[in-house]
């Protein structure tokens, strides 16, 4: 009813102006009053975390895509491996599980039976399972050895938004508090890290507040492609794959999400005149040249008539050469960008749907919790 939806003409767009919110919940509460993080409720000793020489996730659709965004920032914290799986492919493959590996399963609704299964296979070998779930109280979180809930609140449309910032942010604590633990970064540091994450959420509301009306610009000019190309490097790339997920799941249209290092080996002979692409460009002010190597990937579809929707940094000078829309993101450290870059792309897959007339809470054959193998 409407009053369930709090006003809003959909639980999907409700729950979309909830992510800064269901980031900022995740957040509460897991801190000591020196700024540490405190993560008692998870009940592993700090011991066996400082033993963890590897870390496996596995998890299924969007929950995957928060375990990709996990394995950039942990690998580069904490240096030990991070390897994602998809929940259903891990059990099948004979996984090296050892009892210092930790497994951690991702799930909004904590009853995905791809993702128990994997799970329980994983404590059958002797490794540690810790849970990052939105449902206290469900299959995952009462059969893994620790849980770090997510608090997003319910989620109802079955295309997952705020549950995936809240997943990326438990994500980013448990890297955080495994570098604290195991001393791989130095304390103010960590700190720094952490006080950039609490103004994550007014960041994501900014863009809420700015960038609705280019997004459905974009989506009106674009309803009747029949396909769609997204791209992102590094962290953009989770989040690339995360925007194509959302479109195909609401919108039903065909779409790839890939890594922008790739279009030259392959994607690239998809695009001709008026194939829409969406790229999501990292900041210009990282060391390293990521930057201008997605710019001149944009410059590449649009020298093959390509329509280029364009996620950048605000200022970034070369943002608007070769984009038909640009849709900006705040200035923000590169491994937390995902927490903003992917909300427009949730807009866009929501407007997209509503132009042509779907259902967005209830898209055709899909369910919110596949309890079935
Ligand atoms: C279903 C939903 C997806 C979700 C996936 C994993 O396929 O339609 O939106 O990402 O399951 O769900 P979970 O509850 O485990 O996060």
């Amino acid at each position: 009813s409407a009053t369930e939806k709090g006003g809003w003409d959909s639980f999907m767009n409700k729950e979309i102006h909830e992510d800064p919110a269901a980031v900022g919940n995740t957040l509460l509460g897991r801190f000591n009053t020196s700024g540490d993080i405190v993560l008692d409720e998870v009940r592993i000793d700090e011991d066996v975390f400082r033993s963890i020489d590897k870390i496996i996730v596995v998890a299924c659709g969007t929950a995957s895509y928060a375990g990709l965004v996990a394995k950039y920032a942990i690998e580069h914290w904490v240096r030990i491996p991070v390897e994602v799986e998809l929940a259903h492919e891990f059990r099948y493959r004979d996984p090296i599980l050892t009892p210092r590996t930790l497994v951690v399963a991702i799930s909004q609704s904590g009853e995905t039976m791809d993702t128990l299964m994997a799970l329980r296979h994983a404590r059958e070998q002797g490794s540690r399972v810790l849970a990052i779930c939105n449902t206290q109280g469900a299959s995952i979180p009462r059969e893994s050895d620790a849980v770090l809930y997510t608090h997003a609140g319910p989620e109802i449309a079955v295309a997952s938004t705020k549950a995936f910032v809240a997943q990326i942010t438990a994500a980013y604590l448990l890297g955080l508090y495994l570098a604290q633990v195991k001393g791989t970064m130095y304390r103010d540091e960590i700190h720094q890290i952490l006080d950039q994450l609490k103004a994550m959420p007014e960041k994501i509301e900014w863009v809420l507040q700015t960038q609705s009306d280019s997004v459905h610009e974009a989506a009106k000019r674009m309803i009747d492609a029949h396909s769609f190309l997204f791209l992102g490097r590094h962290v953009g790339y989770p989040v690339a794959l995360e925007g194509a997920l959302k479109l195909k799941e609401i919108a039903y249209t065909f779409t790839e999400g890939f890594a922008a290092g790739e279009l030259k080996h392959g994607p690239i002979a998809l695009v001709d005149e008026g194939e829409p692409v969406v790229v999501i460009v990292p900041s210009a002010r990282g060391r390293d040249s990521l930057h201008n190597k997605v710019i001149s990937g944009i410059e590449e579809v649009k020298a093959r008539g390509a329509f280029t929707i364009v996620v950048a940094e605000e200022g970034d000078p070369d943002a608007e050469r070769y984009a038909d829309v640009v849709l900006w993101r705040p200035v923000c450290p590169t491994l937390l960008s995902p927490l903003v870059d992917v909300v427009p792309l949730q807009l866009f897959a929501m407007d997209m749907a509503m132009l042509k007339g779907y259902d967005v809470d209830k898209p055709r054959n899909l369910a919110k919790s596949v309890t079935v193998e």
